[in-house]
């Protein structure tokens, strides 16, 4: 791998994580040999914070390398979330640091090991400037990232490589310091305090015209997961946002360096291939509650088969979502970009009751006849919005193999 000597820094953002995993993976950063100093960075003093707190002075005289645990500061204009955390890390990498990389993992990754960061070197050795990592994932995991992140870039950019970014919200990426620095003098990205940060990079990076790579890590990436998707709501709503804000920024990826690694659906872990993303008895109902007449009303804007199909839904009987499939997701995504007001509850609470329609239609039409098919639609989805969008004729996004 060349040079030896350390020479990134390993940022972890975190809110009340499992601390047993976090500071497991803190101690695989501080091993790795490129890996000089570790920063945490936490939402607040909560539990997992104290938990770190107490652990860093072992930590730094078992490993003889600085952990640095700060709080995230108010940076953004959004709601203080992610962005935060990730802003403030690069600040402080940038004014106390002179090292020449940041990486970024999740916290609470179970899976998480040196091989991740050896990836990412060695292709920041190769002069990418940013390499982000993508691994497999559990069928029905992905849902904000494939619904709204990658269906928004094929909406609003189908003639760049953004729709073939894998995971454009991982939280699993590392660059160069001339990257940090444009990033803190970058007023526009900073105001990303939210959930919308992992699109303001990647949608940065393609302006700084930075060459990418995408590292595909096989053992895949367990994590926490989720309980009724209620527990994405703010998540759901802060990433179409970001979305919709730009719909009309320009956007030339030609000419930029994008390479990433093929990914072979074979050699997944059965464990992944047949993990519940999320309790879908518990999301079901979600489906039926909570419509006020308002919502009713914004569905007039929808075409009559998205309108009759969601109002449905909302009558007792079984739970019919067939019709959310991928191209009637087309027709939805083209009117929330052009109605859905950010500053209205009652179109969040929309977007979050069409976005659940379309992730159970995903679970059970999908995903639930295995792996494969369900990563074949998802990646069906993705192409047929760049194809929509295109005048020409679709060369690119092919499915994997
Ligand atoms: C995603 C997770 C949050 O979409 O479901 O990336």
């Amino acid at each position: 791998m060349g040079k030896t000597h350390p020479e990134s820094v390993v940022c972890f953002p975190f809110k009340n994580e499992d601390a047993k995993v976090f500071i497991k993976n803190i101690k695989e950063a501080l091993e790795h040999p490129r890996v000089a100093e570790v920063i945490c960075v936490g939402y607040e003093k909560d539990e997992c914070y104290k938990a770190v707190e107490s652990a860093v002075p072992f930590l730094q005289k078992e490993k003889g390398k600085r952990v640095h645990l700060i709080l995230q500061k108010k940076l953004g204009e959004k709601r203080s979330g992610k962005g935060d955390a990730m802003n403030t890390a690069l600040t402080f990498f940038i004014n106390q640091t002179p090292y020449g990389r940041i990486h970024f993992y999740d916290a609470d990754i179970v899976t998480f090991n040196r091989e991740w960061i050896t990836k990412t070197e060695e292709k920041l050795d190769q002069n990418f400037q940013v390499a982000r990592c993508s691994f497999p994932k559990a069928p029905t995991d992905g849902m904000i990232t494939w619904n709204i992140t990658r269906c928004g870039f094929a909406y609003n950019w189908p003639e760049t490589f953004l729709p073939e970014i894998e995971q454009p919200l991982g939280g699993e990426l590392a660059f160069r310091r001339e990257i940090a620095q444009e990033l803190i003098k970058d007023r526009w990205v900073l105001k990303y305090s939210d959930w919308g940060i992992d699109t303001a990079y990647m949608l940065a990076f393609c302006q700084y015209k930075a060459p990418i790579y995408e590292v595909y890590i096989r053992n895949g990436k367990l994590h926490k997961l989720y309980g009724q998707l209620t527990d994405l709501y703010t998540m759901l709503v802060e990433c179409f946002t970001i979305i919709q804000e730009n719909q009309s920024v320009k956007i030339d990826t030609n000419g930029i360096l994008y390479h990433k690694d093929s990914i072979d659906i074979a050699s997944v872990p059965q464990e992944i291939q047949h993990k519940k993303a999320f309790d879908v008895e518990g999301t079901v109902s979600l489906l039926r509650e909570n419509w006020s007449p308002q919502e009713k009303e914004l569905l007039d804007t929808f075409p009559a088969k998205i309108r009759e199909g969601m109002l449905a839904l909302q009558k007792s009987g079984t739970v019919d979502v067939r019709f959310m499939d991928p191209e009637t997701w087309y027709e939805v995504y083209g009117v929330l970009l052009r109605y859905f007001d950010q500053k209205s509850l009652i179109w969040s609470d929309l977007l979050f009751h069409l976005w659940v329609a379309r992730v159970l239609n995903h679970t059970f039409y999908f995903a639930s006849k295995g792996f494969r098919q369900a990563m074949e639609s998802l990646y069906r989805m993705v192409t047929s919005f760049e194809h929509r969008r295109r005048k020409g004729p679709l060369i690119r996004g092919q499915i994997a193999a």
